[in-house]
């Protein structure tokens, strides 16, 4: 008998890639995605899979207790992988509530939920940047302490903690992967990679924030997301499992190599105001996924980034239709604001 499988936030980036991988090859599972379709949201990303026997969707929101009870119910929910989330930095810093009211609290629906329906499989996908930042040595492991600095980090860490406390309290098997920065395929045109390509392609400036000297460690989506296929199946009850591809690179480095690749001048790089509160530099340890559950990233970032820069040249339309109202209103407000 394969499970159920509630996957929350599964029309944005990373839940619509997990959710392509996942229905790709017949299995027994099968996958409900939940989504409340934000800004973010998009079904557009979904359509090869849509006609699928073993996929379902249902528009609700997280924070809806009665709507996802009864969606759980209908589908007789085994188990549930929480992605989603308001997952913008930026966004956090100019309006924190949103970050509360769904990371916070519809996460804390999701488990009283679960908790109520007996659903004994919670995966909560929760990101590296509760760790907080690190200085130029070093790196996050799964008890490195947690620091959060941003609101959308403090959001996401208020979660895990909900989550562990589920565990603790109720007994239930709960488990949490913390992954570092994807990039890939139906990523929003607000976060660093898919926003600089856009740019580049419309001879537009390349606004770098700060000195551009800030360190992320990348990982393409799809090892993110066997990652947690890999934990919500065999990962152990209660335990947080670090995702990342030991692939570390200074902003400006991946602006300048992507303006190489499309073949644009240097010229359009802009720097502009740092981000409020910006973390320095992030990287993952992922020693206990490798050594335990035997995952890998498989894909290099060489290939990676020339992957996602195909994709965006070939989907030019999709990034012109998400790009729109609330987005162009954030983004005039945002990057006027940064201005020097
Ligand atoms: P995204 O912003 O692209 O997608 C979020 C999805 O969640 C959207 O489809 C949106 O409609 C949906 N959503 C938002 N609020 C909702 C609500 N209240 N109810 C139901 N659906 C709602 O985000 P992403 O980049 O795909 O991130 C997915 C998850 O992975 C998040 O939890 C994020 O914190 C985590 N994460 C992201 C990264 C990254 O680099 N993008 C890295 C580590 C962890
Ligand atoms: O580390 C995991 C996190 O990675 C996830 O939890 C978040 O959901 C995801 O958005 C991402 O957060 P970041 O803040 O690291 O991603 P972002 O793409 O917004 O920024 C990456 C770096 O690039 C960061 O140092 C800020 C910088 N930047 C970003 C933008 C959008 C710029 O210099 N200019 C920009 O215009």
């Amino acid at each position: 008998m394969g499970n159920n499988i509630l996957v929350t936030g599964g029309a944005g980036f990373i839940g619509s890639n997990f959710l392509r991988d996942r229905l790709a090859s017949p299995s027994g599972d099968t996958f409900i995605n939940l989504d409340t379709i934000t800004y973010a949201g998009n079904l557009e990303n979904l359509k090869e899979v849509s006609e699928k026997e073993n996929y379902f969707f249902e528009k609700v929101n997280i924070e809806d207790e009665t709507k996802v009870e009864s969606v759980c119910k209908k589908y007789k929910i085994n188990g549930i992988i929480n992605f989603a989330a308001e997952s913008h930095v930026d966004r956090s810093i100019s309006d924190s509530k949103p970050f509360i009211n769904t990371n916070v609290l519809g996460t804390l629906n999701l488990l009283e939920i679960a908790r109520r329906l007996n659903i004994d499989n919670f995966l909560q996908v929760s990101t590296d940047e509760v760790y907080g930042s690190l200085g130029k040595t070093g790196a996050f492991a799964e008890n490195s302490q947690i620091q959060p600095n941003s609101p959308y980090s403090a959001s996401k860490a208020s979660a895990d903690h909900l989550v562990h406390s589920f565990g603790h309290t109720y007994g239930m098997n709960v488990k949490i992967t913390r992954c570092s920065n994807n990039y890939g395929p139906y990523q929003f045109p607000e976060k660093l990679i898919p926003l600089m390509i856009n740019n580049a392609l419309e001879d537009k400036d390349l606004p770098v924030y700060g000195d551009g000297k800030n360190v992320r460690d990348w990982l393409y989506v799809s090892d993110h997301c066997d990652g947690i296929w890999e934990v919500f199946l065999n990962g152990n009850s209660g335990e947080v499992y670090n995702i990342g591809g030991d692939c570390e690179k200074q902003n400006i480095e991946i602006v300048e190599l992507l303006l190489d690749m499309i073949g644009k001048p240097k010229s359009l790089i802009k720097y502009v105001k740092d981000r409020p509160g910006h973390d320095e530099r992030y990287a993952i340890d992922n020693s206990k996924i490798t050594s335990e559950l035997n995952w890998k990233p498989k894909i290099s970032f060489s290939d990676g980034i020339k992957m996602t820069l195909d994709w965006y040249l070939n989907n030019k339309s999709w990034s012109n239709n998400v790009r729109s109202g609330a987005y162009l209103e954030f983004y005039e407000k945002w990057y006027g604001g940064l201005a020097k």
